[in-house]
């Protein structure tokens, strides 16, 4: 793949993912559903709202809501949110403009879903984003969704350094309850992605 130059711009702002969305550059987007994320609401309905941060094209949105779940996908990218209106269709109104530190989304929420939101933040943010999604779950709702490793390359995506970085961002509200492999990745996460799943200590 041709990778396009564009201005330098900071991850943490809008108009770094607004330019690649309007450039139709998206590594990361498989544009379908993963099967780790049908098995895990197959075998454990969320039983109350879904927040999917970042969601970007909204596949995943689309197919919870298909699905009957009460799911909300928000991205600060306007791009995004244009990719994903097609997708979503007649559930446009799952999908919201806002920035998931800004004020708004408290929920509380039975489910986290994340997929290629925390690698796509600055780790700067990391603890803000562990502390933000803890503060937003109810007692005993879940953070479930696939979580990068790698290196410590230059991002984003940026990668965790290994399970004992995810744990020291996690553990202190969270008990994991699910680690897996994931046989299926675009090829940027390529073997390099787990399935896990975090409950959050009530
Ligand atoms: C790597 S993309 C992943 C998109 C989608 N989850 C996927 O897997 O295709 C990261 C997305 O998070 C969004 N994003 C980054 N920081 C955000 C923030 N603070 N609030 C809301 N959305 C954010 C970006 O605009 C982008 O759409």
């Amino acid at each position: 793949m041709t990778v396009p130059s564009f201005p330098r711009s900071d991850p943490a702002s809008p108009e770094f993912w607004e330019m690649r969305y309007r450039a139709a550059f998206t590594p990361w987007d498989a544009g379908a559903v993963p099967a780790p994320l049908r098995d895990f609401v197959a075998a454990h309905p969320p039983a109350g709202p879904i927040l999917v941060p970042g969601c970007g094209s909204g596949h995943d949105v689309r197919f919870l809501a298909e699905a009957g779940f009460d799911v909300l996908g928000i991205d600060f990218s306007r791009a995004a949110l244009d990719a994903a209106a097609p997708v979503v269709g007649p559930f446009a109104a799952r999908l919201r403009h806002a920035d998931f530190f800004a004020p708004g989304l408290e929920g509380p929420w039975a489910l986290v879903y994340e997929r290629a939101f925390l690698c796509s933040l600055p780790r700067r943010r990391w603890v803000e984003w562990a502390r933000r999604v803890a503060g937003i779950l109810a007692p005993g709702g879940l953070l479930a969704g696939f979580f990068f490793f790698g290196d410590g390359e230059r991002g984003p995506p940026y990668p965790l350094l290994g399970q004992e970085e995810l744990d020291g961002l996690l553990a202190g509200a969270f008990e994991r309850t699910a680690d897996l492999p994931v046989e299926e990745s675009v090829p940027v996460f390529a073997q390099r992605e787990r399935w896990q799943v975090w409950a959050r200590r009530t």
